[in-house]
C-alpha cells in the first residue's frame, strides 16, 4: 500500500489524515495516510526516514515548511517563489520533488465559491509566510491588481518587489487604504488567533465585496464577523483553503483530482 504522512509539531490538531483518507475512498486509491510529530530540529531525519521506508509523499505543517524546502532536491516555480514547501513527493528517478499547493488551494476556493478572481481588484492583508504562499497563484488568475498591506508596510514592499515580474502588485500603506476599491479582501495574518483584527478602514467594506479569512474555526472567525456586521456580501472562511490545498496535493501525488466540495462539507459538520 503506498504511504503517505503529514509532519508537524504539534501535529495532532492536523485534520490531513481525515482529509486524505476521505479523497482515497473517494477516488478508489490504496493508500494510507497517518500524521507524525517530527522533533523541531529533526524534520530531515524524519523525512529520510520516511522516504527510506518507501514512503511516496507528505505533506509538511508548521514549523517545518522552510526546513522542507531546503530537502527538497528539486523545487516547483511557486513553492521557490513561496519560500515554503507543503509537499513533498518521490519522484520515479528518486528526486524528491517539492511543491507549495497553499495559493492553489486558496484560488480553488474562491473560484468553487463563484468568487470571480480575473480582473478583479484583491487586497492582502499581511506580508507573512501564508501571504507569501498564495501571490503567485493569486497574479495567475490576472486579477486588475493585487494590492498588499501590512502593520509592517516593509515587509508588504518586499513581498511586491520579489513578486513584480509577476502581475500588477503593489504595496500600500493600511492608514492609505480608504476608498472601498476592492472586490475581494484576504486576511492572511495571524491577529485573529489572538482575537485581534487587522487595522483597516470599515469604508472598504459593502455589499459588493468578498472577505476570505485565511484562518478557520467552529465560530466565524473575527475577521469575518467584522466584515459580516459591516454588510459585506460573502465571507469564506480558511477550511476551504485547507481542503483545497489537500485537493492540490492529492492531484500532485496521485494524478486524480478529489472531490473538495464533499470534504469541507464534512468537517464543517464535524467542526461544529
Ligand atoms: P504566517 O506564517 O501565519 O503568515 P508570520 O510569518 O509570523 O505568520 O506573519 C504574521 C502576519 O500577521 C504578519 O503580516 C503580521 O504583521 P507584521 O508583519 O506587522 O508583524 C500579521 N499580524 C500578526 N498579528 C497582527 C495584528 N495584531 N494586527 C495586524 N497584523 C498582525
Amino acid at each position: 500500500m503506498d504511504k503517505y504522512v503529514v509532519f508537524g509539531n504539534p501535529i495532532a490538531q492536523s485534520k490531513s489524515p481525515l482529509i486524505h483518507t476521505l479523497f482515497a475512498r473517494q477516488t478508489a486509491q490504496a493508500m494510507t495516510y497517518t500524521a507524525e510529530l517530527a522533533p523541531v530540529d529533526g524534520f530531515k531525519v524524519a523525512a529520510e526516514n520516511f522516504f527510506a521506508a518507501n514512503g511516496r509523499g507528505c505533506n509538511i505543517t508548521a514549523p517545518f515548511k522552510e526546513d522542507a524546502y531546503q530537502y527538497a532536491s528539486q523545487l516547483t516555480e511557486r513553492a521557490k517563489l513561496a519560500g515554503a514547501v507543503n509537499t513533498l513527493k518521490k519522484l520515479d528517478d528518486g528526486i524528491i520533488l517539492g511543491d507549495n499547493t497553499d495559493g492553489e488551494g486558496l484560488v480553488q476556493d474562491l473560484l468553487q465559491n463563484q468568487v470571480e478572481l480575473s480582473g478583479r481588484r484583491i487586497l492582502l492583508i499581511g506580508a507573512g509566510g501564508a501571504a507569501r504562499g498564495v501571490i503567485l497563484p493569486l497574479l495567475a488568475q490576472q486579477p486588475d491588481k493585487l494590492v498588499i498591506t501590512n502593520r509592517t508596510l516593509e515587509k508588504a514592499e518586499k513581498l511586491a518587489d520579489l513578486f513584480s515580474a509577476y502581475g500588477n502588485i503593489q504595496a500600500v500603506g493600511l492608514s492609505e487604504l480608504e476608498q472601498p476599491e476592492f472586490d475581494v479582501i484576504i486576511n492572511s495574518t495571524s491577529a485573529g488567533l489572538s482575537g485581534q483584527l487587522p487595522n483597516i478602514s470599515e469604508k472598504l467594506i459593502n455589499s459588493a465585496v468578498t472577505c476570505y479569512d485565511m484562518v478557520y474555526g467552529s465560530e466565524l472567525t473575527a475577521f469575518n464577523q467584522w466584515a459580516r456586521d459591516l454588510g459585506a456580501g460573502k465571507t469564506l472562511d480558511g477550511l476551504g483553503m485547507l481542503v483545497g490545498q489537500a485537493a492540490e496535493s492529492f492531484m500532485l501525488w496521485r494524478g486524480i483530482r478529489p472531490g473538495a466540495k464533499q470534504v469541507k462539507n464534512e468537517l464543517r459538520r464535524l467542526l461544529q
